[in-house]
C-alpha cells in the first residue's frame, strides 16, 4: 500500500497524506524544549519516507541513518536532498539488519507502528525497542486510541498499553505525554548505561 501511494505521487497523484513536508512539530518542540545537540552521535528515524525527520535531526548534528520499507519513499527523499549527510537506507521494521541492535543513540518512531496492521504491532515494538543503544533514547510519536475501541485501519492508532510495550527490561519509560488536544502520543524512553562493558 505505502509504495503504491508513494509511487502514485511521483506520478503526479498528489502527497501522501502524511508527508508533512517538514519535520514534524512535535519532534521539533520534543528536541528544542531539551536544546537537543547530536554532537555526533548516532540517530535513527523509522520510516522516514521523505526523510523531513532525519534531515532535522542532521541538523541538530546526529549522523543520521533513516530507513523505510518503501523503495520510492527512499529514492524521493535521496532525490529531494542530492547532498544530505542522511544514510537513507531501504530497510522493513519486521527484519531489521542484527547489527542494528542497539547501536543508535536516539531512535525517532512517528507513526509508522500504527500504519503496520495489528498484529504486527507487539512486533515492530520489540524490534524498534531494541535499536536502542546503553543511555540512548527512544522518541514515540502516535495517534491515540482509547482502550478496547474498534478501528477499522491503516492507521491503527494505539492505545495507552501498547505505546507502554516500547518499555520493556532496560529500556524505561521517562515520560508518556498526551498532547495535541489529546490526539497524539509522545513517549520518551530510555536505556540505562550497560554496566557489563
Ligand atoms: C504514516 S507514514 C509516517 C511517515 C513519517 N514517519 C512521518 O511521521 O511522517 C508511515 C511510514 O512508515 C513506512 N512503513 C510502514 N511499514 C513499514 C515497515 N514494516 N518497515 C519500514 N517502514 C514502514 C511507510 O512506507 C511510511 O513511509
Amino acid at each position: 500500500m505505502f509504495e503504491a501511494m508513494y509511487a502514485r505521487a511521483e506520478t503526479g497523484g498528489g502527497k501522501p497524506p502524511w508527508d508533512y513536508g517538514a519535520p514534524r512539530p512535535q519532534l521539533v518542540e520534543w528536541a528544542k524544549a531539551r536544546n537537543l545537540a547530536g554532537g555526533g552521535r548516532e540517530a535513527l528515524v523509522v520510516g522516514c519516507g521523505y526523510g523531513a525527520d532525519a534531515e532535522f535531526l542532521v541538523l541538530l548534528g546526529f549522523r543520521t541513518t533513516g530507513f523505510d520499507f518503501a523503495p520510492t519513499a527512499i529514492a524521493g527523499a535521496r532525490r529531494k536532498y542530492p547532498a544530505s549527510e542522511v544514510n537513507y537506507l531501504v530497510a522493513d521494521v519486521m527484519d531489521l539488519p542484527r547489527q542494528w541492535q542497539g547501536n543508535f543513540d536516539l531512535v525517532v518512531e512517528s507513526l509508522t507502528v500504527q500504519s503496520m496492521p495489528p498484529e504486527q504491532h507487539s512486533v515492530a515494538v520489540r524490534n524498534i525497542a531494541a535499536l536502542v543503544a546503553p543511555e540512548g533514547t527512544l522518541l514515540v510519536l502516535a495517534t491515540t486510541r482509547e482502550e478496547h475501541s474498534e478501528v477499522k485501519g491503516p492507521p491503527w492508532p494505539l492505545t495507552r498499553a501498547e505505546v507502554e510495550e516500547f518499555s520493556s527490561g532496560d529500556l524505561v519509560m521517562d515520560r508518556l505525554e498526551r498532547i495535541e488536544n489529546g490526539a497524539w502520543w509522545r513517549a520518551q524512553l530510555s536505556r540505562a548505561r550497560d554496566h557489563s562493558a
